[in-house]
Parts: C-alpha cells; structure tokens; sequence
C-alpha cells in the first residue's frame, strides 16, 4: 500500500480502482447523502468514473480525497481530503476545500474527526496553505461539528444548489 500519510488509527492512500466496490457501498446509501444532495450512486460504474475524476485531480492538481484505511483491521472506511476547487462557490474559486466521508458502520467513532484535524495539520505544515475552507448543509450536524473541531470557524450561510448551507473558513 502507497501511504501518504497517516494519523494515530488511520492510514491515507490515494483512491484506487480496488476501492470501486466498497466506494459503491457507500455512496448508494441513501444516509451517506442525506445532506449532499439526496442523490445516490445508482451503479458501480458510477463509482469508477468518481475514482477516475479523483485520479484526475491527483494529477493536475497534485492533491485530492484520499482513501481512509483503519490500521487495526486494514478495512476501507471512506475518504477524506483536500481538494482545490476550481469553480466559483460563495464568491471564491480556486480554494482548498476540506471534505469527508465514511461508511455508516464507523461514525460516531471519531474516525473523521481524527482525518479532519489531520488534514488540517497537512494543510498547513506540508502544503503551507494560509486558508481552507469547507461547507455543508447547515443540517448536517455531525460534518459541523467535525468542521468546527478540527478548528474551521462558521462565517454563515450561502446557497447552495437551493439548499442552505453553512460556510467554514480556518486562516492558517
Ligand atoms: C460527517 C461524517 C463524516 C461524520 O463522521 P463521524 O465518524 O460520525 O464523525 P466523528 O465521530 O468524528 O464526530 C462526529 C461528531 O458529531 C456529533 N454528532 C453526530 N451526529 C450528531 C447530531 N445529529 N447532532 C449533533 N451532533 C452530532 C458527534 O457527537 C461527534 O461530536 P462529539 O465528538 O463532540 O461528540 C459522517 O456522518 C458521514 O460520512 N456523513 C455522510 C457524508 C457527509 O455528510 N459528509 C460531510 C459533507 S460536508
């Protein structure tokens, strides 16, 4: 396994096409996106082409989701990362965005927040960044609160794709 980086229970690893069938698992879960828009994966291949446009962004832009693997039983949880978002959102464009997801069997563990304020870490001793950024559905109270522990300040609401969402910042 190529880890890239790692946490004290969790190993990160870029996306593979190994990862299409438990990526699939997760992303046709009707809970996982709940607060992303309600729309569910509807077949693997659906699964490799986001695979795919992750590997994409690895290699123009030198960073994207990583895979999250468990170090105890080596299982794939789900995926958390940096990404530089390109397109305008509430205002900006060109920001890196910080983001997670992971199989409904290990929430409540603490798993994202750990990736959260690891990445966090990442951001700004690796890569030197000065600001990350992130939102979400102003429902959505458990990625708020991971936002908010991992140090991320609320600077209130957008819309986006007709849905209210909260904006988060951290300057670095
Ligand atoms: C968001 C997500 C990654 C959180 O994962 P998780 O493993 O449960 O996160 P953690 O265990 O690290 O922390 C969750 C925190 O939210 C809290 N929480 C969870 N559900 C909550 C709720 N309904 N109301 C209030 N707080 C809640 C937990 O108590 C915990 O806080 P605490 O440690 O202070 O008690 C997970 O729910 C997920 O994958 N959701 C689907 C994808 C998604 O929405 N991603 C974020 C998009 S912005």
């Amino acid at each position: 396994m190529n880890v890239l980086f790692e946490s004290p229970r969790l190993l990160f690893r870029e996306l593979i096409a190994k990862d299409i069938p438990l990526l699939f698992e997760m992303d046709s879960n009707r809970e996982v996106h709940r607060y992303l828009g309600n729309f569910p994966l509807q077949t693997p291949e659906e699964a490799e082409a986001v695979i795919l446009m992750i590997q994409k962004q690895y290699n123009e832009n030198g960073i994207g989701r990583w895979a999250l693997i468990e170090k105890q039983s080596g299982e794939f949880l789900g995926w958390a990362g940096l990404k530089l978002v390109k397109e305008e959102i509430n205002g900006h464009n060109n920001f890196y965005d910080l983001g997670f997801r992971l199989m409904p069997n290990y929430w409540g563990c603490g798993y994202a927040t750990e990736a959260a304020t690891s990445l966090v870490k990442y951001a700004s001793e690796i890569l030197k960044l000065k600001n990350l950024y992130a939102f979400v559905d102003v429902e959505n109270k458990a990625s708020i609160r991971v936002l908010e522990k991992s140090g991320l300040k609320n600077e209130g609401r957008f819309l986006y794709e007709h849905q209210a969402h909260f904006w988060f910042h951290l300057s670095m």
